[in-house]
């Protein structure tokens, strides 16, 4: 089922990662689209996963001299998405100009390919940590979900679950009331939580238990950032979850996990971590009613807590993001 969301539509949509795509082409279903990714000199480059001619599936064919073969009768495309040979064709005949892919905006960042299915280049949120050099950066995902995606979203920005859902990972049973904090838009369009004094057990991995500070970011309709800093010594770790809907009912979750400090955890570990973590917030995701997230704010109760759950809902408004399907 295609998700027909304009505005999401209109946004970098996280595909897969980076390592992903090597010398064969994927396919990957993004909104309930089959699009095609595929590697050549120049880049990375996203067509819809249809040939024109008899609608063969153009993932399952190859690169050769980066152009995209189909797996049927052989047609050649390029980059641009112009079919540039027909090996059917007597040599005398051109090649019709309807011989053409669909092409959809493609570009790599921060360690993932991103497509936008409007095929348009929007400018891309910023993520200084992935540029800085005094940052380790490790990419999760992807994480399936039988969710829509603003659910999963909003479960990254909630608080108030972190000592129940994780207790004794990332919140304690003795902690467990949230001071008061307030949601701050920047002159970026970012929206910022202040920071929320949060008891860990063991925030840094050396077992000692203390109060941290985290911060959340709403960046784009469905790429959020956490941020987690000790005070005592300037650690800092973020991680930036982005969520691409797969078609009407699941999510794909993908996240950067940065950190500033030594953790002596190697990246198998950090993301065997962040999946356990994961894990233990699916279930709950998952089961959540009503599907979309309610976006009338009179719907469900909310507390002074949730400022961060209620600004998301009220970002998505105004964005216009209904995730409407047809
Ligand atoms: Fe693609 Fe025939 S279906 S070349
Ligand atoms: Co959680």
């Amino acid at each position: 089922m295609i998700v027909q969301d304009t505005v999401l539509r209109n946004e970098w949509i996280v595909a897969c990662r980076s390592v992903d795509v090597q010398d064969r082409p994927i396919q990957v279903t993004i909104m309930g689209e089959r699009v095609v990714l595929f590697r050549n000199k120049e880049g990375i480059h996203a067509f819809k996963d249809l040939c024109i001619h008899r609608g063969a599936a153009l993932s399952l064919g190859c690169v050769r001299e980066g152009k995209l073969v189909c797996p049927y009768h052989g047609w050649e495309y390029e980059a641009s998405g112009a079919c540039v040979k027909i090996p059917q064709l007597p040599a005398d005949q051109a090649i019709p100009g309807k011989a053409r892919a669909i092409i959809y905006g493609c570009a790599e960042r921060y360690g993932f390919v991103w497509v936008n299915l409007a095929n348009q280049s929007p400018e891309f949120f910023a993520l200084p940590e992935f540029e800085d050099q005094h940052f380790r950066n490790v990419i999760w995902g992807p994480q399936t979900v039988m969710a829509k995606p603003p659910r999963v979203v909003e479960n990254f920005l909630d608080v108030g679950h972190l000592a129940v859902v994780h207790e004794g990972y990332l919140g304690v049973e003795t902690h467990m009331e949230i001071g008061d904090y307030r949601v701050h838009r920047d002159e970026n369009g970012v929206i910022r939580t202040d920071e929320i004094k949060i008891f860990q057990p063991d925030p840094d991995g050396t077992g000692q238990a203390k109060h941290v500070y985290y911060t959340y970011e709403i960046l784009r309709p469905l790429t959020v950032k956490f941020t987690k800093r000790d005070a005592e010594n300037g650690n800092l770790m973020s991680i930036l979850l982005t969520v691409m809907p797969l078609d009407e009912a699941r999510s794909v979750a993908y996240g950067v996990l940065s950190f500033n400090y030594e953790t002596n955890l190697s990246d198998e570990e950090i993301i065997r971590f962040q999946n356990l973590i994961f894990a233990q917030d699916k279930p709950i995701v998952e089961n959540q009613k009503p599907e979309d997230l309610p976006l009338d704010l009179q719907v469900e109760l909310s507390l002074k807590c949730d400022r961060a759950s209620i600004a998301y809902r009220q970002y998505l408004t105004e964005m216009g993001v209904t995730f409407g399907t047809a």
